[in-house]
């Protein structure tokens, strides 16, 4: 007897399996079932596809009406923070820009400053609740990123945290030390401090995938950059790069050059990048939550990298100065509307090219893989992005048991 049945749903979203990220047309490929059935068996998943008779479980759900598709995948977040940064609303308000308010101390030095004076567990306990509301919004794979340490203690701290949430949750996540992330005021120079976080790429490995930095203006350099990437990578480290969100420096082409998995942002990337993307396997993880947040003027130019043949996904950026919503499903629709992207193109970057870009196994419901399910209270795949800045998650399945059932009792 199998253990779960999903059936009559009506819409059954089956992303493609593929051995590397899908690029270009292929996002705008995605298999959908009308009248779907999903059975489970111990955590796993037996059968998803075409309505079958056949079989008989212990629970059975009817997912009449509604959409079911793998959970989603968050390939980009600053999960685990001290502190928040609301009075920057009102900077905002009198014009003060993003990289103004960090060269006066504030922005990320003051997430910093937080980070700092918390206990682990108080930033545990805080993380633990923005990792919850996540899931609860349809997301069971999550990358986390240190770089509001900046200093052995701080970063190590940042990055413990984000180990135990994994294992107290059993998820699938990814953790990325983001040491370079910012220069704390009191370094000697940009390059000292650098060399310090380069220092520390041994310390950290055994807490961290992924080595990360955040090449801008005022921040890193590319050449910087570079040094950085490949000393890590030399440590071990798959390396990603926040390039070009706001200065078009090439961080988009270092990325592709020195093999990243992913290259996130991309708002001011030039053509040349976007071209160099077709012949790599890079993912260009595009945030546009936190452009519509920046209150930029211009998004990445996501219609562009697809035409170039490149591979994107599309992910939050949740940290508390430049993108603050721990909804995917609100990003999915800004993706829609400033992205220009179509239904399939928004559900191909949330799963399987997201997960291509954390290297996770994770965002297809095929025969053999982990029963990570939702049931959207959805009547078809757009409805998702277009009613927009809910939650439309109605029931969250993690290995085959309902993790969240957000149904409003009345
Ligand atoms: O991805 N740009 C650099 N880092 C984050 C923002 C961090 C912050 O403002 O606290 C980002 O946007
Ligand atoms: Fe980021």
């Amino acid at each position: 007897m199998n253990d779960l049945i999903i059936q009559n749903i009506k819409q059954l979203i089956l992303p493609k399996t593929t051995d590397r990220p899908l690029k270009g047309k292929e996002l705008d490929d995605l298999n959908i079932i009308e009248n779907g059935t999903v059975v489970v068996q111990d955590g796993k998943i037996v059968y998803a596809g075409e309505h079958s008779e056949a079989c008989e479980a212990n629970e059975t759900i009817d997912a009449s009406g509604k959409v079911v598709s793998p959970a989603l995948v968050e390939a980009h977040t600053h999960l685990v923070h001290g502190g928040s940064r609301e009075h920057e609303m009102s900077l905002k308000r009198q014009g003060v820009s993003y990289l103004e308010i960090l060269e006066q101390g504030g922005g990320i030095l003051s997430t910093v400053e937080a980070t700092r004076q918390a206990t682990e567990d108080e930033l545990f306990e805080k993380a633990e609740k923005n990792l919850l509301t996540m899931l609860q919004h349809g997301v069971l794979a999550v990358e986390s990123k240190s770089g509001y340490g900046l200093d052995k203690e701080n970063e190590l701290k940042q990055l413990r945290v984000s180990n135990r949430l994994a294992k107290k949750y059993n998820l699938d996540m990814k953790h990325t030390f983001l040491g370079p992330h910012a220069v704390p005021k009191d370094a000697k120079s940009n390059q000292a401090f650098l060399q310090e976080m380069i220092d520390l790429l041994p310390e950290v490995k055994p807490y961290a995938d992924f080595a990360d930095i955040f090449c801008e203006t005022g921040v890193f350099t590319v050449e910087e950059s570079k040094a950085y990437m490949e000393a890590a990578k030399k440590q071990g480290f798959d390396i990603k790069i926040h390039a070009d969100e706001i200065d078009p420096l090439g961080g988009l082409e270092l990325a592709i050059d020195e093999n990243a998995i992913s290259a996130d942002h991309l708002v001011a990337s030039s053509e040349k990048g976007k071209q160099k993307l077709k012949d790599s396997d890079t993912v260009a993880v595009l945030l546009p939550g936190t452009t519509f947040y920046l209150d930029k003027e211009s998004y990445a130019d996501a219609r562009g990298m697809l035409d170039n043949d490149g591979a994107i996904a599309i992910a939050t950026d949740f940290n508390p100065g430049s993108c603050v919503t721990n909804n995917l499903q609100l990003v999915m629709s800004i993706a829609a509307l400033k992205l220009k992207l179509s239904p399939n193109e928004i559900w191909n970057a949330v799963t399987v090219n997201a997960a291509k870009a954390i290297d996770v196994d994770a965002g297809t419901i095929n025969k053999g893989d982990k029963a990570n399910i939702v049931i959207w209270d959805a009547p078809n795949h757009e409805y998702i992005p277009y009613h927009y800045g809910i939650n439309h998650a109605e029931r969250v399945i993690k290995d085959g048991k309902v993790l969240f059932d957000n149904r409003v009792n009345l």
